[in-house]
């Protein structure tokens, strides 16, 4: 077991791609981290660079004490699982995951049984004999698992393992996998463009952007205080609600006001406006919005509805300016666009609202979040973001 850092890694490709930039990251001994980001903002890049498979234009990579940033990939005791399982369609289960063992040398007995407990831990050993082309896709991802355990790497790299599944599948894998890492207490480095996947499976998450490092926390922390635009907008569905707001003295205190909904703004804002994040989740219809601190509700006319079974989103117009996010390559991440703002409410689905409905709304404003119209930065944190590892107790 050990862990693996990242010290000032980048990579800047032939072509003059930059893959990534300044990548400093610790994955803990024994800890799963996710690492989150739309697709080619350079999460496969840095699973290669740990791997070997990449070797960093900058930067360093060390695996427990030792610095690895030239050791060849082989050299490096770490087992990866692709997205396609890259299976050998010509040896059967036993022998797909007996390969690697069967490289080492090892005594046939001690292989034999090797393979069969990890098969055990893994649930397929009645599909031993079986050759990958009659197994499901679910099965085909429990072998490739199976053949990156019997070797007891120091460590598992795991690149969008799930991405070939069907949704249900994916699921239940994604709990396995978090029982298998807890079981073999090993560290992992896990990367999926998938928010919810990240989430459920992370001990913490690394969001990235563009081939920087946006946010590293526990997913909870991710979720309440995203630490810019980028992670506000990308992290939730639907994502949360992003406006520009004016700010105002109210009775002493500066708040951001947006319509009827006033926003108490932490201490120290200077700037006269101001964005304010608010999840759909914590803008409701009095008596059904379950927040403590509700503003005064304002009208809205209901453009839409999405129908989800607990809840009922409701689009509607406020007169404020929307802040996007740009997924394209500039380097800004987002744009202040023209009112109004179509904002998203998920209103409990009881209480019936249909579209073209008038409605009074309400915010649950000690859920807002804040952040800089220049730079998009989080304001006024209420937690302080954590930047050492931390392994979730078992
Ligand atoms: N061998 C390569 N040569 C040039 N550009 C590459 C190469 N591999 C990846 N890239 C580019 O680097 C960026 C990051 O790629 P990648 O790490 O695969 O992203 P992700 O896994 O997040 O989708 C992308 O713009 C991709 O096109
Ligand atoms: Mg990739």
């Amino acid at each position: 077991m050990a862990a693996i850092s990242l010290t000032g890694v980048s990579k800047t490709f032939t072509d003059g791609t930059v893959a990534i930039a300044g990548l400093t990251l610790e994955i803990g001994d024994g800890e799963l981290l996710a690492v989150l980001g739309p697709s080619g903002c350079g999460k496969s890049t840095v699973l290669r660079i740990v791997a070997g498979l990449e070797v960093p234009t900058e930067g360093q990579v060390a695996i427990g004490d030792q610095v690895v940033t030239e050791v060849a990939p082989g050299a490096r005791d770490l087992a990866i699982v692709f997205q396609d399982y890259a299976l050998y369609p010509h040896l059967t289960v036993f022998d797909n995951m007996a390969f690697p063992l069967k490289a080492k040398r090892m005594k046939r007995r001690a292989i034999d049984q090797r393979v069969r407990e990890v098969a055990a831990l893994l649930g397929i050993e009645a599909l031993l004999h079986r050759r990958p082309r009659a197994l499901s896709g679910g099965e085909r991802q429990r072998v490739a698992m199976g053949r990156a355990i019997v070797r007891s790497p120091s460590a598992f790299l795991m690149d969008e393992p799930l991405s070939n599944l069907d949704a249900k599948l994916r699921v239940q894998l994604r709990s396995e996998i978090r029982t298998l890492h807890r079981e073999l207490g090993a560290t992992f480095l896990y990367v999926t463009h998938d928010q919810t996947e990240a989430l459920t499976i992370g001990d913490r998450v690394a969001v990235m952007r563009r081939g920087r490092l946006q946010q590293v926390d526990d997913p909870q922390q991710v979720y309440d205080f995203p630490a810019n635009l980028f992670v506000a907008g990308f992290i939730g569905t639907p994502p949360m609600n992003l406006l520009l707001a004016p700010v105002e003295q109210e009775k002493g205190h500066q708040v951001a006001r947006v319509g009827n909904w006033r926003f108490p703004l932490p201490e120290g804002v200077q700037a006269s406006e101001i964005v304010v994040g608010i999840r759909p989740e914590h803008l409701g219809v009095p008596g059904f919005l379950h927040g403590y601190e509700s503003s005064s509700a304002q009208e809205v006319t209901v453009l839409e509805t999405e129908t989800l079974g607990s809840v009922s989103l409701l689009h509607f117009p406020i007169e404020v300016r929307p802040v996007l996010l740009r997924d394209d390559a500039s380097s800004s991440s987002f744009v202040v666009g023209d009112s109004p703002t179509v904002v998203i409410a998920a209103a409990d689905a009881q209480a019936r609202i249909a579209a073209g409905s008038r409605v009074a709304i309400a915010a649950d404003v000690s859920r807002a979040r804040f952040f800089d119209a220049q730079t998009g930065a989080a304001v006024g944190q209420r937690r302080p973001v954590s930047t050492t590892p931390c392994v979730k107790a078992l």
